[in-house]
């Protein structure tokens, strides 16, 4: 009996899967296929697949052509597969040419004819298609734009800024047609927000109004009570408000808060986050961007997704570059919980080791600097012999599972919470406090 094997996502599954498998099980008389498993595709960096491992099974399984399906988990396992299986043939489509060729050593490799003009990519970019709009002045928007290529269905339209000579220079050519913030609006589905925080209660206000769904860069106001108001004129208006903060949509960040709440650490007591840059000359010409709004909600975030956002009391501590303003170089905040401690340590100007520690009764984790770009955690003990070491791939800095994550909020009609509402409200709530509270501590060089 000659034995195939084949592998595939099998993403909404097409006639040109179709036709490959046909092909692959005619080449022998027992066929074999390999699904991909969700957590494999990422670290090979299809983030965009649309349905689950469960639903591809099923639709390769329906097509009845197929002898046995096993799932694909970990790099190098073709190799286990084959063996194992005790494989005659390994097929895939034409367009891995050439990749398979280690494989000669084991089995027969065959590449069959890609079917031309169908794609999994092709049919979720045309099912999807959100037409986006980039709003700010920073420099990153041009980061968003180049993550927007790896995320099918999301297009860049148009962009706009209050203070237009701001906009990037690589983006100038998406703003001809944008006389004002509403012409903007009007030709877009999704807007992606990263205008000057205290510009943001408006700028989201008037693109829920018009029906747009919106990511908007964190703080996304600078005061719990407007956060409220706009999460549920959003809901009202059947729009999507998320929070962009790239560090909650890393794997490894979100996979680090499901062990320390599963209780790997024991009972959790403290939670430390350091962020800090030195300001570049961009930052110069964006004062509003001080400390506490570029870096805080990030350093929160964790404290608030591990201890909850009930704290008793919070002391800041500031240093002021630019008193008028209202300009921090550094903010540290305790916070005080009934069962526990969370610390913030910010900088725009001042530097320290940007680490993030999670301290437990029976263990701690460690996240080395610069924990927010996060691909690697430790678990300590007390006996070294028990740590454990995480690592799980970050492509570009998490943007593009952000955006991803956005898309897949917009289809379903519901958010998929990354951040919870109750986080995004005590964060904008501590940020007006900053702004507003006279009980800070301010401290001088
Ligand atoms: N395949 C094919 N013809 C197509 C599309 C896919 O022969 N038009 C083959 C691939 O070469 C592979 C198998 O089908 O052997 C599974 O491919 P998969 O990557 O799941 O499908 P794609 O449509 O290529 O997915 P994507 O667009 O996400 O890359």
């Amino acid at each position: 009996m000659v034995k195939v094997i084949t592998y595939g996502t099998y993403d909404l599954l097409h006639y040109g899967h179709v036709r490959l498998l046909e092909r692959a099980k005619a080449l022998g008389d027992y066929l074999i296929v390999g699904v991909t498993a969700d957590d494999f595709d990422k670290t090979r960096g299809k983030i965009n697949v649309q349905q689950s491992l469960i639903e591809r099974i099923e639709a390769v399984k329906a097509t009845g052509i197929a002898d046995e399906i096993i799932v694909e988990e970990y790099e190098g396992q073709k190799i286990d597969d084959i063996k194992r299986y005790d494989i005659d043939i390994f097929t895939v489509g034409s367009d891995w040419v050439g990749k398979f060729e280690y494989l000669n050593e084991y089995c027969k490799v065959v590449y069959l004819e890609r079917t031309e003009g169908i794609s999994s990519s092709g049919i979720r970019d045309k099912n999807r298609s959100q037409r986006l709009g980039l709003l700010g002045e920073t420099d990153f928007l041009n980061k968003v734009a180049a993550e927007c290529r790896y995320v099918n269905g999301m297009h860049v339209q148009a962009v706009y800024s209050d203070d237009s000579e701001f906009i990037p220079k690589g983006l100038r050519d998406y703003c001809s047609n944008n006389s004002d913030y509403q012409g903007f609006l009007d030709n877009i589905d999704a807007v992606y927000i990263r205008s000057y925080p205290d510009r943001h209660y408006e700028h989201i206000r008037q693109a829920l109004e018009n029906g747009k769904h919106v990511l908007c860069e964190s703080p996304i106001t600078l005061s719990g009570r407007q956060c409220d108001e706009l999460f549920t004129l959003a809901s009202d208006n059947k729009c999507i408000l998320m929070e962009a903060m790239k560090t909650a949509y890393a794997t490894a960040f979100s996979r680090l808060i499901l062990l320390a709440k599963g209780g790997r650490i024991g009972d959790i007591i403290s939670v430390d986050a350091t962020c800090t840059s030195l300001i570049d000359s961009e930052n110069v010409y964006f004062p509003t961007w001080n400390s506490i709004c570029d870096w805080g909600p990030t350093a929160m975030l964790p404290i608030f997704q591990l201890l909850g956002t009930d704290y008793k009391s919070k002391q800041i501590i500031t240093y002021l570059l630019d008193s008028k303003i209202r300009f921090d170089g550094f903010t540290k905040i305790e916070f005080v919980f009934n069962h526990g401690v969370g610390s913030i340590k910010v900088g725009k100007g001042v530097k320290s080791e940007g680490e993030l520690i999670v301290s437990g009764t029976s263990g701690y984790i460690y996240v080395p600097a610069p924990w927010w770009k996060t691909d690697y955690f430790e678990i300590r003990y007390e006996n070294p012999v028990n740590n454990k070491r995480y690592f799980y791939q970050l492509d570009g800095e998490g943007i593009r599972y952000e955006l991803v994550a956005f898309l897949r909020a917009i289809e379903r009609g519901k958010n998929v919470f990354y951040i919870d509402q109750n986080i995004s409200k005590a964060i904008a709530d501590v940020i007006g406090d900053f702004y507003r509270d006279s009980s800070s501590v301010i401290i001088k060089p």
